[in-house]
């Protein structure tokens, strides 16, 4: 037997893949090695497992309590294979993640307060022409921008304008909104690409945890981070009541700042119009 198909059988019964026993077994042929390992396991009725590192790396980040949606977008995969990996593993999914989940894909339909939006407002020069993409004519970004002497035009899924189908306005100065949590990273892709100021409110906690969002984003952004945590409301009949999320929000801004980091003070008392002084 030669070395090297000895050498490619060691690695078959530790199992490795192809791929991995080409690393290993040098002056010898990717056709060699599977003509090896194919008579080896016919002779010998040898099955190899594979390690799946993906599961690997999902099983890891649950046991640290990631939520399922962070993990997909960690290990590059759908929410639904983070989900059955999980319940393969373990009946019972860690009832921290889910309800991060909930939370987060309920959360495409939270509503921003006027406190969260006013201290963005300070960074908009006068007479600004502004798109608020992922809001209607009720959403506060609007009425407050236009109650500062604004130019606003909404756009919203809900009337058929699909933020990634729809062409900023002439002239448009900034792009402003609370995006859907669900579509982060596309909304991102889009916005860069658009090369337009923006300033968007986002769940900060974990947004810089996969490599390749940190990649895009450490150079190019600036952020506006607040001292506590927003709250938001879920119907515009009942502004008032609002609901109290497991993470901190922040703006990512795109040549808005004049700094790269901004700290702001919320004064969690202004809700709604009705709530500012005289
Ligand atoms: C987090 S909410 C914020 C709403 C509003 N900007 C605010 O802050 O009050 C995001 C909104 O974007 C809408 N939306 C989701 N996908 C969209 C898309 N592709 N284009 C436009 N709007 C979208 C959702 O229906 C939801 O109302």
């Amino acid at each position: 037997m030669s070395s090297n198909r000895q050498k490619i059988i060691d690695c078959l019964k530790n199992n490795m893949t192809v791929e991995e026993t080409l690393q290993i077994v040098k002056d010898t042929s990717i056709g060699y090695i599977y003509k090896t390992r194919s008579e080896y396991m016919k002779a010998s009725k040898f099955k190899p497992v594979y390690k799946n590192k993906k599961k690997e790396k999902i099983l890891l980040l649950y046991k640290n309590k990631v939520s399922a949606k962070n993990i997909a977008t960690e290990v590059d995969c759908s929410i639904q294979y983070v989900y059955r990996i999980i319940k393969n593993e373990n009946d019972k999914a860690n009832p921290r993640m889910l309800l991060m989940d909930k939370i987060c894909s309920e959360q495409d339909e939270y509503y921003t307060p006027l406190y969260a939006i006013i201290p963005i407002s300070q960074y908009i020069n006068p007479n600004s022409i502004i798109w608020c993409p992922f809001d209607t004519e009720q959403s506060l970004y609007v009425r407050y921008f236009r109650s500062l002497g604004h130019t606003v035009i909404s756009t919203h899924i809900h009337t058929g304008q699909d933020f990634f189908k729809t062409s900023p306005p002439q002239n448009c100065d900034y792009i402003i909104s609370n995006p859907p949590y669900s579509q982060k990273e596309r909304v991102f892709e889009r916005l860069f690409e658009l090369d337009i100021p923006f300033a968007m409110l986002v769940n900060t906690t974990g947004l810089f945890s996969a490599k390749s969002r940190f990649e895009i984003l450490k150079d190019k952004i600036e952020m506006m981070v607040f001292q506590s945590r927003v709250q938001y409301f879920t119907n515009y009949n009942n502004i008032t009541n609002l609901k109290n999320p497991p993470f901190s929000s922040g703006y990512i801004c795109y040549n808005m700042l004049d700094k790269k980091l901004d700290f702001e003070e919320l004064d969690r008392k202004l809700i709604d119009f009705s709530d500012i002084p005289v």
